[in-house]
This record gives C-alpha cells, sequence and structure tokens, in this order.
C-alpha cells in the first residue's frame, strides 16, 4: 500500500510539472511535431484527443464508461493489476489469450479506461497486436496512423498517441504490419520503449497483443514487459488451451492472471461477464 502511495504521489509530481499547453497545428499535432524536433519532456496535454460517445461504448463493448453497473468487473480487475503491478514496481502489462477473438482488445481498452479513471495515474495503451489491430476501429478513428512508425529511432508518441482527460494515452494502429514478430524482437522497439516511457513517464503501459497460438509475435517481445494477462473465452477457449497458453507466457514473463470472458451466466447484458484468478 505504502508503494502504491509512492507512485500515486510520484504520479502527481510528474502532473504538476507538466508545461503549459502548446499550440496546435489542422491535425492537432504541436508545432514541434511539425518541425522534427525530438520530445524533451511528454507533454500530455498537448496530445489531440479523442471522445467516446456512449452509443460507441455500447457498440463496442466499451463498457468502463458506461456508468458503475457495467464499469464494476474492469473496476475490479484494477484494483488487482495496480495492487499486483504497484507491489512488484512492474509498469508494463501485456494483454494476451490462447487464441483470437477471446477478447483481448476489449478487455485492454476497458481496463485502461477504468485505471486512467482514478485520475492519480497515467496509463498508455497500445496497440501492439500487429497483425489483426482493433483499438482504431474500437475507437472509431479513421486516421490511425502505422505504429510501426513509432519503433523508429527518431520517432516522437507525440505523434501517434491520442489522449482522453489528462492522464490516458492510446497509440492506435491503422492495419497489419508487416514482419512484426522482427520488429517486436529488435532492439529498435527496446530502445522506442525506454524513450517513451523516459519522457512521457506514464505509470503503467498496456499492450494489447497477438494471441500466444498461430505466430511469434509475443515470444521475443515478452522479454521486454514486466507482465502479463491472459484473456480466455468461455465456451470457446478450452482448458488444455488455456492451459498451455499459461505455460507459454509463464516462461516468458509474469502471469498476472487469468481472465475468463464471455462468461454470460455471469448476466452478459450489465456486462458482468468476466472472472479473474
Ligand atoms: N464479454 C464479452 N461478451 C460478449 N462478447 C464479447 C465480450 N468481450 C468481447 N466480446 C466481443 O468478442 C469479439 C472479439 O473481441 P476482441 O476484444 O476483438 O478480441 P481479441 O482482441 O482477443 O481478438 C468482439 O466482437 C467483441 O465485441
Ligand atoms: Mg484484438
Amino acid at each position: 500500500m505504502e508503494r502504491l502511495e509512492a507512485a500515486m504521489a510520484k504520479a502527481r509530481a510528474v502532473r504538476d510539472a507538466i508545461p503549459a499547453r502548446k499550440p496546435v497545428d489542422d491535425f492537432g499535432r504541436t508545432s514541434n511535431a511539425q518541425q522534427g524536433q525530438s520530445e524533451p519532456i511528454g507533454d500530455w496535454l498537448s496530445l489531440p484527443t479523442f471522445e467516446i460517445t456512449p452509443k460507441l461504448g455500447r457498440r463496442k463493448r466499451i463498457s468502463a464508461i458506461l456508468g458503475t453497473e457495467f464499469s464494476t468487473p474492469y473496476d475490479i480487475l484494477r484494483s488487482r493489476v495496480t495492487r499486483q503491478m504497484a507491489e512488484n514496481k512492474w509498469t508494463r502489462l501485456a494483454v494476451t489469450s490462447p487464441t483470437t477473438k477471446c477478447g483481448k482488445s476489449t478487455i485492454s481498452l476497458n481496463l485502461a479506461l477504468s485505471l486512467a479513471r482514478n485520475g492519480e495515474i497515467k496509463v498508455i495503451l497500445m496497440d501492439f497486436d500487429m497483425r489483426r489491430p482493433a483499438l482504431a476501429n474500437m475507437l472509431d478513428l479513421r486516421h490511425a496512423p502505422d505504429i510501426s512508425g513509432l519503433l523508429r529511432p527518431e520517432a516522437r508518441l507525440g505523434d501517434y498517441a491520442l489522449r482522453r482527460g489528462s492522464n490516458l494515452a492510446v497509440c492506435a494502429n491503422s492495419g497489419p504490419v508487416l514482419r512484426s514478430a522482427e520488429l517486436l524482437a529488435g532492439s529498435a522497439t527496446t530502445e522506442a520503449l525506454d524513450r517513451i516511457e523516459s519522457i512521457w513517464k506514464p505509470d503503467i503501459i498496456i499492450f494489447d497483443t497477438p494471441p500466444m497460438q498461430g505466430n511469434d509475435d509475443n515470444l521475443g517481445f515478452f522479454s521486454q514487459i514486466d507482465c502479463a494477462l491472459i484473456v480466455a473465452a468461455a465456451g470457446s477457449s478450452t482448458l488444455a488451451q488455456i492451459d498451455r497458453c499459461e505455460q507459454e507466457v509463464a516462461n516468458l514473463t509474469n502471469v498476472l492472471g487469468v481472465v475468463l470472458n464471455k462468461c454470460s451466466y455471469f448476466g452478459g447484458m450489465t456486462g458482468h461477464d468476466q472472472s479473474y484468478y
């Protein structure tokens, strides 16, 4: 608990150090971005903003914005994730699953929103499922950038991220990235993430990643993260798949837990359809 409080105090100090808002261009980018200058300090308030309407929230299962009745499962998950990560001084969390369509993107986005609602911590959500990026579609963004550019040495998060509130930044992705496994395993990714952390000082970065089965993206990438949450889908993920996934992830990083998603018997219509163990 003391560590959590220390993390909160650190987050408040960083937030208080944010300089005044800079002028933005037609695309909401700062004048520094137009001149290709480096990012000396992460100016969160200079990031262009996005909104999530209740209609979009209902359409895309973004329950975390729909009020307590719908956000409760994500708020419980948030508390557990925050406690475990703060206790271990972890900042980088990947969300993965045995196979596709278990709900990784849905849970990544809702968890990020729930964490950010707390107001005390800064959260960055990145769409690192480079084979099937989904966050741009979920957020109804028509002109998301190609996230592979963010991993270049000269890249600046300010040209890739959108902000909601003062403490959530989302890096969506326009479409599939070629040779994503090589890219994610390369030193450019290591350097880019270290640079982003040192400049923007997020308390938590959530990576929406591919499933463990059917590709090798996470095999190289998970050495860059501190822990992973596994999302399984009730009704479609088999126990054998979940077990194998957990073992594979545990060989690569710390397993934070397994979320059993799509549990309709918990009352799917209200969003109370996840269980965590
Ligand atoms: N708890 C849930 N109940 C019912 N459908 C869900 C639930 N969570 C996600 N979905 C739906 O399942 C589909 C796959 O979810 P998504 O988050 O894109 O999975 P993944 O990122 O693992 O491929 C989407 O249509 C999403 O709206
Ligand atoms: Mg997805």
